[in-house]
């Protein structure tokens, strides 16, 4: 997705302003960019049906990344987190201030829907990538998802509550981001419900994996602070070392098997990206 990343860094916004450093801030937060695994997601699916759809859908997959990094910025914060690295460089509230930081994760949480507004699909298109985004991210996706992982540090849940929070955290808006590709590309119902599940334990997996690298990897290899959700429910705690992997290599063949029932269209489309990122808590 060598386009992609060059029309990532090519749309990024400067806004008129006197303010001293607004535009270097969001400059500063959008080029660090990340693995883009949301948007690759979503654009392997319009590439693989309808590659002429694919530069227009640049714009609804940004959207989807800085969304994503809206709710990193956030995230670090030190009224969550508190982290001071993020994809190897200092975190943007240490560098500047808390009060930017919250406003530019403000501003990009809602310039993400800005960007599908004023893309190039049809309305009724729009609003159902809207729709999808929002309900995902918002209010009963990743914000619940965070206020749960935020309130019960130092108070155990049950696996199943953790679940409910990962799910919320990081899985709906990984599953969002398959179903946002499904919608340009007029994926029938059927195929979208599976999908969407099938995303949903893709993204549990890939917060699982989260969890992981928390536990083993060093500051350096992460690129982020580890060693950081010591008061968290994380899996790791909640199952111990062994007993995420264990989780994660069977939640793998899971996915596995959800993978090898969707459309051959579907398996050609997302082949690499699961390759890449299925076992990936099993490699240094
Ligand atoms: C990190 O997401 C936060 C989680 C939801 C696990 P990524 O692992 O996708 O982070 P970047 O975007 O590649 O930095
Ligand atoms: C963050 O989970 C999930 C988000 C919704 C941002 P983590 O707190 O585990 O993510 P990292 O480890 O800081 O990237
Ligand atoms: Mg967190
Ligand atoms: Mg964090
Ligand atoms: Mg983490």
């Amino acid at each position: 997705m060598k386009d992609f990343e060059e029309y990532f860094i090519r749309n990024i916004p400067t806004i008129k302003s006197f303010h001293p450093y607004y535009n270097e801030a969001l400059s500063y937060i959008i080029k660090n960019s990340g693995k883009h695994f949301r948007p690759k997601l979503m654009l392997s699916i319009v590439k693989e049906y309808e590659p002429l759809l694919l530069e227009s859908s640049y714009k609804v997959a940004m959207a989807l990344e800085l969304f994503h990094t809206y709710s990193l910025i956030h995230d670090d914060l030190p009224a969550m987190d508190n982290a001071s690295l993020r994809r190897g460089k200092a975190t943007l509230h240490t560098i500047y201030n808390d009060a930017i930081a919250i406003l530019i994760g403000d501003g990009l949480n809602t310039y993400a829907f800005e960007l599908i507004s004023t893309s190039a699909f049809r309305d009724d298109v729009k609003v159902e990538l809207i729709k999808i985004l929002s309900t995902n991210g918002g209010l009963s996706g990743m914000v619940l998802g965070q206020a749960i992982d935020l309130e019960f540090e130092k108070k155990p849940l049950s696996l199943s509550e953790v679940e409910i929070m990962h799910l919320n955290k990081t899985a709906k808006l990984i599953a969002a981001s398959l179903l946002m590709g499904a919608v340009i590309v007029d994926l029938d119902k059927d195929t979208k419900d599976k999908l969407y599940q099938f995303g949903l334990d893709l993204g549990l997996l890939f917060q699982v994996q989260d969890d992981i690298i928390d536990a083993t990897l060093s500051e350096s290899e992460a690129g982020k602070p580890t060693g950081l959700d010591g008061d968290k429910n994380s899996f790791v705690n909640i199952l111990g070392l062994n007993g995420a992997i264990e989780y994660a290599n069977s939640l793998a063949k899971k996915i596995e098997d959800e993978f090898s029932n969707l459309d051959l269209k579907l398996q050609n489309a997302l082949k690499e990206i699961l390759e890449k990122y299925l076992y990936r808590h099993e490699r240094k």
